[in-house]
Protein backbone atom coordinates (compact mmCIF):
# COMPACT_ATOMS: atom_id res chain seq x y z
CA UNK A 1 0.00 0.00 0.00
CA UNK A 2 1.58 3.27 -1.12
CA UNK A 3 1.73 6.24 2.16
CA UNK A 4 -0.46 8.10 -0.01
CA UNK A 5 -3.47 5.79 0.27
CA UNK A 6 -2.86 5.07 3.81
CA UNK A 7 -3.20 9.05 4.70
CA UNK A 8 -6.21 8.96 2.39
CA UNK A 9 -7.30 5.90 4.38
CA UNK A 10 -6.71 7.56 7.75
CA UNK A 11 -8.65 10.75 7.00
CA UNK A 12 -11.83 9.26 5.93
CA UNK A 13 -13.47 8.80 9.00
CA UNK A 14 -17.04 7.65 7.00
CA UNK A 15 -15.44 4.47 7.18
CA UNK A 16 -16.22 3.72 11.03
CA UNK A 17 -19.55 5.19 10.75
CA UNK A 18 -19.95 2.50 8.48
CA UNK A 19 -17.97 -0.09 9.14
CA UNK A 20 -16.80 -0.10 13.00
CA UNK A 21 -18.66 -1.30 16.01
CA UNK A 22 -20.60 0.57 18.20
CA UNK A 23 -18.32 -0.64 21.46
CA UNK A 24 -15.51 1.65 19.73
CA UNK A 25 -15.13 4.74 22.65
CA UNK A 26 -11.84 6.67 22.53
CA UNK A 27 -12.46 7.49 19.10
CA UNK A 28 -15.33 8.97 19.74
CA UNK A 29 -13.55 11.37 22.86
CA UNK A 30 -10.47 12.15 20.27
CA UNK A 31 -12.11 12.26 16.93
CA UNK A 32 -9.08 12.75 14.51
CA UNK A 33 -6.94 9.99 13.09
CA UNK A 34 -3.52 9.53 14.25
CA UNK A 35 -0.42 8.88 12.39
CA UNK A 36 2.39 9.15 14.23
CA UNK A 37 3.76 9.36 17.82
CA UNK A 38 6.73 9.82 19.22
CA UNK A 39 7.75 9.76 23.04
CA UNK A 40 4.44 11.99 24.51
CA UNK A 41 3.42 13.19 21.22
CA UNK A 42 0.86 11.88 18.84
CA UNK A 43 0.88 13.52 15.22
CA UNK A 44 -2.78 13.01 12.96
CA UNK A 45 -3.32 13.04 9.64
CA UNK A 46 -3.46 16.70 9.18
CA UNK A 47 -0.35 17.19 10.74
CA UNK A 48 -1.37 18.55 14.04
CA UNK A 49 0.53 17.26 17.00
CA UNK A 50 -0.80 16.67 20.27
CA UNK A 51 0.59 16.00 23.95
CA UNK A 52 -0.83 12.40 25.30
CA UNK A 53 -1.88 12.57 28.52
CA UNK A 54 -3.39 9.25 28.09
CA UNK A 55 -0.86 7.24 27.34
CA UNK A 56 -2.68 4.24 26.08
CA UNK A 57 -4.23 4.00 29.52
CA UNK A 58 -1.00 3.75 31.10
CA UNK A 59 -0.08 1.37 28.71
CA UNK A 60 2.81 3.78 26.96
CA UNK A 61 4.59 4.36 30.70
CA UNK A 62 7.69 4.77 29.00
CA UNK A 63 6.43 7.12 26.12
CA UNK A 64 5.44 6.28 22.86
CA UNK A 65 7.93 4.11 20.21
CA UNK A 66 11.06 4.20 22.58
CA UNK A 67 14.28 4.38 20.42
CA UNK A 68 16.21 1.72 21.68
CA UNK A 69 12.77 -0.70 22.22
CA UNK A 70 12.08 -0.04 18.48
CA UNK A 71 15.47 -0.76 17.20
CA UNK A 72 15.79 -3.68 19.48
CA UNK A 73 12.78 -5.22 17.61
CA UNK A 74 13.55 -3.86 14.23
CA UNK A 75 16.52 -5.59 15.01
CA UNK A 76 14.83 -9.06 16.38
CA UNK A 77 11.97 -8.91 13.12
CA UNK A 78 14.79 -8.27 10.47
CA UNK A 79 16.96 -11.34 11.11
CA UNK A 80 14.08 -13.38 11.26
CA UNK A 81 13.54 -13.76 15.40
CA UNK A 82 10.29 -16.09 16.43
CA UNK A 83 7.60 -13.68 16.49
CA UNK A 84 4.72 -15.72 18.35
CA UNK A 85 6.41 -19.03 20.09
CA UNK A 86 3.00 -20.29 21.91
CA UNK A 87 4.96 -21.02 25.30
CA UNK A 88 7.85 -22.45 23.71
CA UNK A 89 11.45 -22.06 24.97
CA UNK A 90 13.24 -18.88 22.48
CA UNK A 91 16.04 -16.78 23.45
CA UNK A 92 13.64 -13.89 23.55
CA UNK A 93 11.60 -15.47 25.87
CA UNK A 94 14.23 -16.64 28.21
CA UNK A 95 16.18 -13.70 28.33
CA UNK A 96 13.45 -11.66 29.05
CA UNK A 97 12.43 -14.14 32.02
CA UNK A 98 16.46 -13.82 33.34
CA UNK A 99 16.39 -9.99 33.31
CA UNK A 100 13.32 -10.09 34.94
CA UNK A 101 14.51 -12.03 37.66
CA UNK A 102 17.35 -10.35 38.03
CA UNK A 103 16.01 -6.77 38.11
CA UNK A 104 12.58 -7.44 39.55
CA UNK A 105 12.47 -10.28 41.61
CA UNK A 106 15.76 -11.32 43.02
CA UNK A 107 16.41 -7.91 44.62
CA UNK A 108 12.30 -7.60 46.51
CA UNK A 109 13.44 -11.27 47.72
CA UNK A 110 10.21 -12.71 45.62
CA UNK A 111 10.28 -16.72 44.98
CA UNK A 112 7.50 -15.41 42.18
CA UNK A 113 6.89 -17.48 39.51
CA UNK A 114 5.57 -15.88 36.16
CA UNK A 115 2.69 -17.22 34.26
CA UNK A 116 2.14 -15.94 31.06
CA UNK A 117 -1.29 -15.41 30.39
CA UNK A 118 -3.52 -14.37 27.19
CA UNK A 119 -1.91 -10.77 26.11
CA UNK A 120 -4.76 -8.35 27.94
CA UNK A 121 -5.17 -7.16 31.32
CA UNK A 122 -8.44 -9.01 31.58
CA UNK A 123 -6.65 -12.45 30.39
CA UNK A 124 -4.56 -12.03 33.32
CA UNK A 125 -6.73 -11.38 35.74
CA UNK A 126 -8.90 -14.55 34.92
CA UNK A 127 -5.95 -16.61 35.40
CA UNK A 128 -5.65 -14.94 38.73
CA UNK A 129 -8.96 -15.52 39.59
CA UNK A 130 -8.76 -19.34 38.77
CA UNK A 131 -5.37 -20.05 40.20
CA UNK A 132 -6.66 -18.66 43.49
CA UNK A 133 -9.87 -20.38 43.45
CA UNK A 134 -7.73 -23.80 41.92
CA UNK A 135 -5.25 -23.51 44.84
CA UNK A 136 -7.92 -23.06 47.95
CA UNK A 137 -10.82 -25.02 46.68
CA UNK A 138 -13.04 -22.06 47.32
CA UNK A 139 -15.03 -20.07 44.63
CA UNK A 140 -15.88 -16.53 46.62
CA UNK A 141 -13.45 -13.78 46.15
CA UNK A 142 -13.54 -10.38 48.02
CA UNK A 143 -13.55 -7.40 45.41
CA UNK A 144 -13.72 -3.64 46.12
CA UNK A 145 -16.49 -1.01 45.62
CA UNK A 146 -15.05 0.94 42.20
CA UNK A 147 -12.80 -1.56 41.81
CA UNK A 148 -11.78 -2.16 37.48
CA UNK A 149 -10.29 -5.54 36.61
CA UNK A 150 -11.50 -6.02 33.05
CA UNK A 151 -14.17 -7.24 31.44
CA UNK A 152 -14.59 -10.84 30.20
CA UNK A 153 -16.83 -12.32 32.69
CA UNK A 154 -14.50 -13.42 35.49
CA UNK A 155 -12.81 -10.69 35.54
CA UNK A 156 -16.22 -8.11 35.35
CA UNK A 157 -17.72 -9.92 38.35
CA UNK A 158 -14.73 -7.92 40.14
CA UNK A 159 -15.33 -5.07 38.70
CA UNK A 160 -17.53 -2.83 40.25
CA UNK A 161 -19.01 -0.55 37.42
CA UNK A 162 -22.65 -1.10 36.75
CA UNK A 163 -22.21 0.30 33.20
CA UNK A 164 -19.84 -2.17 32.44
CA UNK A 165 -21.23 -5.04 34.20
CA UNK A 166 -24.61 -4.30 32.30
CA UNK A 167 -22.60 -5.36 29.25
CA UNK A 168 -22.64 -9.40 30.88
CA UNK A 169 -25.44 -10.53 29.80
CA UNK A 170 -25.86 -12.73 32.42
CA UNK A 171 -25.59 -12.94 36.35
CA UNK A 172 -21.95 -12.26 37.27
CA UNK A 173 -21.18 -14.49 40.43
CA UNK A 174 -18.61 -15.81 43.17
CA UNK A 175 -17.81 -12.37 44.08
CA UNK A 176 -18.77 -10.71 47.47
CA UNK A 177 -18.32 -6.69 47.57
CA UNK A 178 -16.76 -5.02 50.23
CA UNK A 179 -16.16 -1.22 50.40
CA UNK A 180 -12.49 -0.17 49.44
CA UNK A 181 -10.48 2.09 51.43
CA UNK A 182 -12.11 5.68 52.36
CA UNK A 183 -15.48 4.08 50.54
CA UNK A 184 -17.34 4.74 53.82
CA UNK A 185 -15.57 7.82 54.59
CA UNK A 186 -12.54 9.42 56.68
CA UNK A 187 -13.84 7.85 60.08
CA UNK A 188 -14.46 4.05 58.82
CA UNK A 189 -11.26 1.89 58.72
CA UNK A 190 -13.11 -0.51 55.74
CA UNK A 191 -10.07 -3.15 56.68
CA UNK A 192 -11.55 -3.50 59.73
CA UNK A 193 -15.13 -3.64 58.49
CA UNK A 194 -13.74 -6.22 56.19
CA UNK A 195 -11.80 -7.93 59.03
CA UNK A 196 -15.73 -7.94 61.23
CA UNK A 197 -17.31 -9.49 58.42
CA UNK A 198 -15.01 -12.10 57.52
CA UNK A 199 -14.89 -13.03 61.98
CA UNK A 200 -18.29 -13.69 61.86
CA UNK A 201 -19.32 -17.20 61.30
CA UNK A 202 -22.64 -15.88 60.02
CA UNK A 203 -21.98 -13.36 58.17
CA UNK A 204 -23.12 -15.08 55.54
CA UNK A 205 -20.20 -14.55 53.35
CA UNK A 206 -18.12 -17.58 51.75
CA UNK A 207 -14.73 -18.02 52.99
CA UNK A 208 -12.64 -16.73 49.94
CA UNK A 209 -10.27 -18.11 47.86
CA UNK A 210 -8.84 -14.37 47.17
CA UNK A 211 -9.28 -10.87 48.29
CA UNK A 212 -8.06 -8.89 45.04
CA UNK A 213 -7.49 -4.90 45.04
CA UNK A 214 -5.98 -2.39 42.77
CA UNK A 215 -3.36 0.30 45.43
CA UNK A 216 -4.94 3.18 43.40
CA UNK A 217 -7.81 2.38 41.35
CA UNK A 218 -7.40 3.92 37.94
CA UNK A 219 -10.61 3.08 36.85
CA UNK A 220 -12.82 4.00 39.51
CA UNK A 221 -11.00 7.90 39.92
CA UNK A 222 -7.67 7.12 41.31
CA UNK A 223 -8.63 6.26 45.13
CA UNK A 224 -5.40 5.31 46.68
CA UNK A 225 -5.41 2.03 49.53
CA UNK A 226 -3.12 3.72 52.35
CA UNK A 227 -0.48 1.54 53.06
CA UNK A 228 -2.10 0.23 56.04
CA UNK A 229 -4.69 -0.41 54.92
CA UNK A 230 -2.81 -2.55 52.28
CA UNK A 231 -1.11 -4.47 55.10
CA UNK A 232 -3.70 -5.23 57.02
CA UNK A 233 -6.25 -6.29 54.04
CA UNK A 234 -2.95 -8.78 53.58
CA UNK A 235 -3.03 -9.57 56.96
CA UNK A 236 -7.03 -10.25 57.08
CA UNK A 237 -6.44 -12.26 53.82
CA UNK A 238 -3.43 -14.47 55.17
CA UNK A 239 -5.82 -15.36 58.52
CA UNK A 240 -8.49 -16.36 56.76
CA UNK A 241 -6.80 -18.98 54.21
CA UNK A 242 -7.31 -16.46 50.99
CA UNK A 243 -4.81 -15.36 48.05
CA UNK A 244 -4.13 -11.98 47.93
CA UNK A 245 -3.81 -10.92 44.95
CA UNK A 246 -3.00 -7.20 43.85
CA UNK A 247 -4.47 -6.05 40.37
CA UNK A 248 -1.16 -3.69 39.50
CA UNK A 249 -2.46 -3.85 35.67
CA UNK A 250 -2.68 0.18 35.65
CA UNK A 251 -0.57 1.36 38.81
CA UNK A 252 2.41 -0.25 38.71
CA UNK A 253 5.30 -0.20 36.36
CA UNK A 254 6.37 2.52 37.40
CA UNK A 255 2.79 5.08 37.43
CA UNK A 256 2.88 5.11 41.43
CA UNK A 257 6.66 5.09 41.73
CA UNK A 258 8.36 1.24 42.41
CA UNK A 259 7.85 -0.85 39.72
CA UNK A 260 5.08 -2.34 41.86
CA UNK A 261 2.73 -0.21 43.03
CA UNK A 262 3.20 -2.05 46.58
CA UNK A 263 6.88 -1.28 46.69
CA UNK A 264 7.41 -0.02 50.19
CA UNK A 265 4.46 -1.13 52.08
CA UNK A 266 5.65 -4.19 53.34
CA UNK A 267 3.21 -6.77 51.60
CA UNK A 268 4.29 -9.80 49.14
CA UNK A 269 1.12 -10.57 47.55
CA UNK A 270 0.28 -14.39 46.42
CA UNK A 271 -0.25 -13.35 42.96
CA UNK A 272 0.01 -10.06 41.31
CA UNK A 273 -1.38 -9.10 37.86
CA UNK A 274 0.51 -7.20 35.00
CA UNK A 275 0.27 -6.02 31.68
CA UNK A 276 -0.32 -2.62 29.90
CA UNK A 277 2.94 -1.01 30.75
CA UNK A 278 4.84 -4.48 30.86
CA UNK A 279 6.23 -4.63 27.36
CA UNK A 280 7.39 -1.29 27.29
CA UNK A 281 6.53 -0.31 23.78
CA UNK A 282 2.24 -1.10 23.46
CA UNK A 283 2.68 -4.19 22.75
CA UNK A 284 0.48 -7.03 23.96
CA UNK A 285 1.70 -8.43 26.92
CA UNK A 286 0.30 -9.62 29.95
CA UNK A 287 1.84 -11.86 33.04
CA UNK A 288 0.57 -13.15 36.61
CA UNK A 289 3.09 -13.93 39.30
CA UNK A 290 2.46 -16.88 41.45
CA UNK A 291 3.94 -17.68 44.40
CA UNK A 292 5.02 -21.43 43.83
CA UNK A 293 2.97 -22.97 46.42
CA UNK A 294 -0.39 -21.41 44.56
CA UNK A 295 1.30 -22.68 40.83
CA UNK A 296 -1.17 -25.18 40.47
CA UNK A 297 -2.24 -25.36 37.13
CA UNK A 298 -1.28 -28.55 35.29
CA UNK A 299 -0.25 -28.14 31.75
CA UNK A 300 -2.31 -26.66 29.51
CA UNK A 301 -5.08 -27.00 31.97
CA UNK A 302 -5.14 -22.76 31.23
CA UNK A 303 -3.46 -22.15 28.06
CA UNK A 304 -4.49 -19.46 25.23
CA UNK A 305 -2.58 -19.45 21.38
CA UNK A 306 -1.04 -16.01 22.68
CA UNK A 307 0.70 -16.35 25.46
CA UNK A 308 4.01 -16.18 23.13
CA UNK A 309 4.39 -12.83 21.79
CA UNK A 310 8.73 -12.92 21.76
CA UNK A 311 8.35 -9.11 20.20
CA UNK A 312 6.81 -8.13 22.76
CA UNK A 313 9.14 -10.08 25.07
CA UNK A 314 11.95 -8.05 23.38
CA UNK A 315 10.74 -5.14 24.13
CA UNK A 316 9.71 -5.36 28.06
CA UNK A 317 13.48 -7.04 28.27
CA UNK A 318 14.97 -3.48 26.72
CA UNK A 319 12.52 -1.63 29.07
CA UNK A 320 13.62 -3.09 31.75
CA UNK A 321 17.55 -3.21 31.44
CA UNK A 322 16.82 0.49 30.61
CA UNK A 323 14.89 1.86 33.16
CA UNK A 324 14.93 -0.44 36.07
CA UNK A 325 18.80 -1.25 36.21
CA UNK A 326 19.19 1.45 39.01
CA UNK A 327 17.81 4.10 40.23
CA UNK A 328 17.48 7.02 37.71
CA UNK A 329 14.28 6.14 36.11
CA UNK A 330 12.71 6.32 40.05
CA UNK A 331 13.99 9.06 40.81
CA UNK A 332 13.02 10.99 37.78
CA UNK A 333 9.42 9.69 38.26
CA UNK A 334 9.52 11.42 41.78
CA UNK A 335 10.60 14.48 41.01
CA UNK A 336 7.67 14.51 37.88
CA UNK A 337 5.07 13.55 40.42
CA UNK A 338 6.12 16.25 42.97
CA UNK A 339 5.93 18.80 39.62
CA UNK A 340 2.56 17.44 38.55
CA UNK A 341 0.93 17.71 42.38
CA UNK A 342 2.07 21.44 42.62
CA UNK A 343 0.33 21.78 39.04
CA UNK A 344 -3.01 19.91 40.20
CA UNK A 345 -3.06 21.95 43.23
CA UNK A 346 -3.15 25.09 41.53
CA UNK A 347 -5.93 24.02 39.09
CA UNK A 348 -7.85 22.57 41.58
CA UNK A 349 -8.18 26.01 43.75
CA UNK A 350 -10.05 27.07 40.09
CA UNK A 351 -12.99 24.52 40.98
CA UNK A 352 -14.48 24.56 44.27
CA UNK A 353 -14.88 22.06 46.26
CA UNK A 354 -12.32 19.90 43.60
CA UNK A 355 -9.66 17.92 44.90
CA UNK A 356 -6.35 16.00 44.35
CA UNK A 357 -6.50 12.54 43.81
CA UNK A 358 -3.96 9.36 43.49
CA UNK A 359 -0.66 8.63 44.15
CA UNK A 360 2.79 8.99 42.08
CA UNK A 361 2.55 9.92 38.63
CA UNK A 362 -1.05 8.69 38.72
CA UNK A 363 -3.06 12.14 39.93
CA UNK A 364 -5.72 13.61 38.86
CA UNK A 365 -8.36 16.15 39.96
CA UNK A 366 -11.90 15.21 41.08
CA UNK A 367 -14.16 18.34 40.01
CA UNK A 368 -17.11 16.94 41.48
CA UNK A 369 -19.36 15.93 38.54
CA UNK A 370 -19.02 14.10 35.47
CA UNK A 371 -20.35 16.81 33.18
CA UNK A 372 -17.52 19.14 34.07
CA UNK A 373 -15.06 16.71 33.73
CA UNK A 374 -16.26 16.10 30.06
CA UNK A 375 -16.52 19.76 29.39
CA UNK A 376 -12.23 20.00 30.79
CA UNK A 377 -10.76 16.95 28.69
CA UNK A 378 -13.27 18.17 25.53
CA UNK A 379 -11.68 21.74 25.67
CA UNK A 380 -8.35 19.99 26.40
CA UNK A 381 -8.57 18.17 23.05
CA UNK A 382 -9.45 21.32 21.47
CA UNK A 383 -6.57 22.80 22.97
CA UNK A 384 -4.08 19.67 21.33
CA UNK A 385 -4.20 17.77 24.76
CA UNK A 386 -5.56 13.95 24.68
CA UNK A 387 -6.50 13.47 28.27
CA UNK A 388 -9.65 11.22 29.55
CA UNK A 389 -11.82 11.10 32.62
CA UNK A 390 -12.51 8.31 35.10
CA UNK A 391 -14.35 7.88 38.64
CA UNK A 392 -17.93 5.98 38.75
CA UNK A 393 -19.51 9.39 37.49
CA UNK A 394 -16.36 10.40 35.37
CA UNK A 395 -15.86 13.16 37.54
CA UNK A 396 -11.93 12.83 37.87
CA UNK A 397 -10.01 14.58 35.10
CA UNK A 398 -6.71 12.08 34.95
CA UNK A 399 -3.28 12.94 33.76
CA UNK A 400 -1.73 9.26 32.87
CA UNK A 401 1.39 11.35 31.20
CA UNK A 402 4.56 9.10 29.99
CA UNK A 403 6.40 8.77 32.85
CA UNK A 404 9.13 9.85 30.49
CA UNK A 405 8.09 13.09 29.57
CA UNK A 406 10.16 15.99 28.79
CA UNK A 407 10.03 19.25 31.45
CA UNK A 408 8.47 21.40 28.64
CA UNK A 409 6.09 18.93 26.87
CA UNK A 410 4.97 18.11 30.49
CA UNK A 411 4.70 22.15 31.48
CA UNK A 412 2.83 22.84 28.04
CA UNK A 413 0.46 19.91 28.55
CA UNK A 414 -0.65 21.13 32.26
CA UNK A 415 -1.27 25.12 31.09
CA UNK A 416 -3.85 23.49 28.34
CA UNK A 417 -5.09 21.79 31.23
CA UNK A 418 -5.26 24.86 33.77
CA UNK A 419 -6.77 27.16 31.00
CA UNK A 420 -9.15 24.46 29.63
CA UNK A 421 -10.28 23.98 33.24
CA UNK A 422 -10.06 28.69 33.45
CA UNK A 423 -12.58 28.78 30.92
CA UNK A 424 -14.86 25.85 31.39
CA UNK A 425 -15.36 26.90 34.79
CA UNK A 426 -16.27 30.59 33.36
CA UNK A 427 -18.18 29.34 31.36
CA UNK A 428 -20.30 27.93 33.70
CA UNK A 429 -20.37 31.32 36.16
CA UNK A 430 -21.80 32.88 32.55
CA UNK A 431 -24.61 30.35 32.30
CA UNK A 432 -25.63 30.33 35.95
C1 LIG B 1 -6.50 -2.44 37.21
C2 LIG B 1 -6.92 -3.01 35.90
N1 LIG B 1 -7.09 -4.34 35.79
C3 LIG B 1 -7.44 -4.90 34.63
C4 LIG B 1 -7.67 -4.14 33.50
C5 LIG B 1 -8.05 -4.79 32.22
O1 LIG B 1 -7.03 -4.71 31.31
P1 LIG B 1 -7.34 -4.91 29.75
O2 LIG B 1 -8.13 -3.71 29.31
O3 LIG B 1 -6.00 -4.99 29.10
O4 LIG B 1 -8.11 -6.18 29.63
C6 LIG B 1 -7.51 -2.75 33.58
C7 LIG B 1 -7.76 -1.90 32.40
O5 LIG B 1 -7.89 -0.71 32.46
C8 LIG B 1 -7.13 -2.18 34.80
O6 LIG B 1 -6.99 -0.86 34.93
Amino acid sequence: MSTNTATNASTDTAIYQRRESEARSYCRRFPTAFVRASGAIMTDAEGRDYIDFLAGCSSLNYGHNDPDMKSALVEHVMSDGVAHGLDMHTDAKGAFLQTFERLILEPRGMDHRMMFTGPTGANAVEAALKLARKATGRTNVIAFTTGFHGVTLGALAATGNLYNRGGAGQQLGGVTRMPFDGALGPDIDTAEVLATMLDEPSSGIEPPAAIIFETVQGEGGLNPASPKWVKRVAEIARQHGALLIIDDIQAGIGRTGGFFSFDDMEVQPDIITMAKSLSGLGLPFAAVLVKPEYDVFKPAEHNGTFRGNNHAMVTARVALEKFWSDDTFLNSIDERARYLESRLNRIAERVPGSNIKGRGMFLGVDVGSGELADKIVTQCFKDGLIIETSGSRGQVVKILAPLTIDQDTFARGLDIVEQAVAKVTEQEAVTA
